[in-house]
């Protein structure tokens, strides 16, 4: 059974697509997709080789991400077919082309036309890339890494979260890595006992193969999981970046989603983790000090030589008290913030529990918050014998 992504937020289109195409349909939100071909197919492992990738990128005048994930698409997957829904073909045609986009069609285009246009690009894709390419098995997971310039801002917190809200839905495809190597403790935040953490892996024979690796994780109740951080600080001078980067690369072959909890700062161990990064989660508290300091963090992030990573923002302990709003945090770091996290007592009594909200989670604010973090990585599934949206989408139809 083969597949077909969508990255829209029009849910009139997505229902277009799902007609047209008569393969299942994956739908992503456009903030959703990773920049890498390899990571974007990794979300959907197991469910058939993916056809085509269809971005909608109507409203844009350049949408510069977009393309280059058409671009390295056709370097390494030239057999997946990319096509670009746009209200600007005569515009985009051009820049649309070298960059390996199989076809452009308009927003409005009826069913029949999808279809035609999906089915053209398909054929193209294959008769382009016939004998060459390599396959759909090639697919890795994406990697999440929750990172912040100060401590005590919540990353374990958010990093426990997203990784069993992502388990809920793949419980056999995330793991989550305590990269806070000298003081973790997102085995405490789970209520975990490992047998094995970080230091055994790094000897023996463990990072040989992803199997070996495998026997040394932790599973959660949820399904999850967890390579914890070494048990005594001595024994984490022993682990290196190598180390960290050799661990990442077996783990992301093998799982859909792979989260990264991390120390305060940017120091080896995680720039080592960030050259796998598809996906970067950088946390702030709401206080001056440590929006400056994200700034700073975004600055040097932006000076070092790094893979694209598609980078989420996330205000914690936001409460109007302090004198400091979510507009002030945009203005100073010139950008978007992706989350706001309220300061909520539930959730340090979750974390005090070892039970990560979203293990349970119910129907107040914080739960809601946590779950709309968890949904910007996981794709909705649309299935060729029925079409139903789930909540989260409805109401956004452009
Ligand atoms: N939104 C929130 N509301 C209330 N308490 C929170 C919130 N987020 C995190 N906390 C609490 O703040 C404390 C620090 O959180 P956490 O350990 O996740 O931060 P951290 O960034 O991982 O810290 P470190 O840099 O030391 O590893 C914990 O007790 C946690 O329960
Ligand atoms: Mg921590």
């Amino acid at each position: 059974m083969s597949s077909v992504i969508l990255a829209s937020g029009s849910t009139d289109l997505a229902r277009r697509v799902r007609l047209a195409s008569g393969d299942d349909l994956f739908v992503l939100a456009p903030e959703q997709v990773p920049t890498g071909p390899a990571q974007l197919l990794g979300l959907l492992n197991g469910s058939g080789p993916v056809q085509a990738v269809v971005l909608d990128v109507t409203g844009q005048d350049a949408p510069d991400a977009s393309l280059g994930l058409a671009e390295r698409f056709q370097e390494q997957f030239p057999r997946v077919a990319v096509l670009l829904v746009t209200d600007r073909p005569a515009e985009l045609g051009l820049a649309a082309l070298r960059a390996g986009v199989r076809d452009l069609v308009e927003p409005t285009l009826s069913i029949d036309e999808m279809r035609w246009a999906l089915r053209r690009a398909v054929e193209a894709s294959a008769a382009a890339a016939s004998g060459a390419g390599q396959s759909e098995s090639a697919a890795v997971g994406r990697v999440i890494t929750v990172a912040s310039p100060k401590g005590g801002v919540g990353k374990t917190t958010l990093a426990t979260n997203l990784a069993v809200g992502l388990a809920n839905q793949s419980p056999q495809g995330t793991v989550l890595v305590d990269l806070d190597i000298q003081f973790g403790d997102v085995a405490a935040a789970l209520d975990l006992d490992p047998t094995y953490t970080l230091g055994d892996v790094v000897h023996g024979s463990a990072l040989q193969d992803v199997m070996g690796l495998k026997t040394l994780l932790t599973k959660h109740r949820t399904g999850l999981h967890v390579l914890s951080g070494v048990k005594s600080p001595a024994e984490a001078d022993e682990v290196t970046a190598g180390h960290v980067s050799t661990i990442i690369s077996l783990l992301k072959m093998e799982f859909r989603y792979v989260v990264l909890d991390t120390a305060p700062g940017l120091g080896a161990h995680t720039l080592a983790a960030l050259d796998h990064t598809t996906d970067l989660v950088l946390v702030s508290s709401l206080d001056v000090p440590g929006v400056r300091g994200l700034r700073k963090e975004m600055e040097l992030l932006d000076e070092l030589d790094l893979p694209p990573a598609t980078r989420h923002i996330v205000v914690n302990f936001a409460e109007r008290s302090g004198g400091l709003s979510v507009a002030d945090v945009e203005a100073t770091i010139g950008r978007r913030v992706d989350f706001t996290i309220p300061r909520s007592s539930k959730l340090v009594a979750a974390t005090n529990r070892g039970h990560p909200i979203l293990e349970s989670p119910g129907r107040d604010r914080i739960s809601r918050d946590l779950e709309a973090m968890v949904a910007r990585f996981s794709p909705i599934k649309v299935r060729r014998s029925g079409f139903s949206w789930g909540a989260r989408h409805r109401g956004r139809d452009q």
